[in-house]
């Protein structure tokens, strides 16, 4: 994929994400068009709990960032660890809800993770759900993104869809590029990236990232720890 067409690709993911923002939390919490059927709701919510126990565990303290923080489902528990948290992320109606729902509790910056340069070294930096949306030609340039953010110390987290998703919104999809619908039926590109954990520990250590990663029980989602490699 060339440069032009990964931009291209990236403001459609941008938009995407700014027209399903009313909509976004459905899916997480299998509500209105992402309602399953018992067993496998079940399945879900025990993957989903997992995650969150991972994340707990790992505890998220001090300074945190965290990038393409959307609504703040997963702002609202870094909160409950951190001393601070700073909330990235290009959609302003996005952010608003973020806002919103954790009561104006974190930093909220409103900006193009590619093209925004951390103020601070942070403890730990976050990110749920959007590693998957990196283009394979931004992945070294994101990672060191996220060394620059982070002090020598520094932690990262993150928690992303597995291959066994819920392809209710998906349409089709062609390597790193998903076409997803709307509840309005509009649809639109974005970059899809699934990771089996082997393959992204081997890749996160090539541009100087030693990761740990697992898939949760039931297959829906992957998490990661980690820091720099030394
Ligand atoms: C799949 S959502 C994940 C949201 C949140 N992290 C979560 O797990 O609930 C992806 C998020 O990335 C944001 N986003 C899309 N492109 C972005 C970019 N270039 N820079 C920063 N955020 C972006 C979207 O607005 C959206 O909130």
């Amino acid at each position: 994929m060339d440069e032009a067409t990964v931009d291209r690709l990236l403001a459609e993911q941008r938009r995407y994400y700014r027209e399903r923002a009313p909509e976004y939390d459905d899916w997480w919490f299998r509500r209105a068009g992402y309602v399953l059927d018992t067993e496998t709701a079940a399945r879900w919510f025990a993957d989903v709990r997992e995650v969150e126990a991972a994340l707990e565990a790992f505890g998220p303290r001090g300074d945190v960032l965290e990038l393409a923080a959307g609504t703040g489902i997963w702002t609202r528990h870094l909160l409950r660890h951190a001393d601070r948290v700073t909330a990235v992320d290009a959609v302003a109606d996005v952010l608003d809800l973020n806002r919103a729902r954790t009561s104006g509790a974190a930093d909220y910056v409103l900006a193009d993770v590619f093209d925004w340069e951390p103020p601070r070294e942070f403890d730990v930096c976050f990110f749920g759900f959007w590693h998957s949306h990196v283009p394979r030609r931004r992945f070294e340039a994101f990672w060191q993104l996220v060394g620059r953010a982070l002090k020598p110390e520094g932690r990262v987290f993150l928690v992303d869809s597995a291959r066994l998703g819920d392809a209710r919104h998906l349409v089709s999809s062609t390597g790193e590029v998903a076409r997803r619908r709307l509840s309005d039926g509009r649809e639109f590109d974005i970059v899809k990236r699934f990771w089996e954990p082997s393959e992204l520990e081997r890749e996160a250590a090539a541009v100087g990232w030693r990761l740990s990663v697992r898939t949760t029980a039931n297959g829906h989602f992957i998490s990661a720890s980690g820091t720099k490699a030394r």
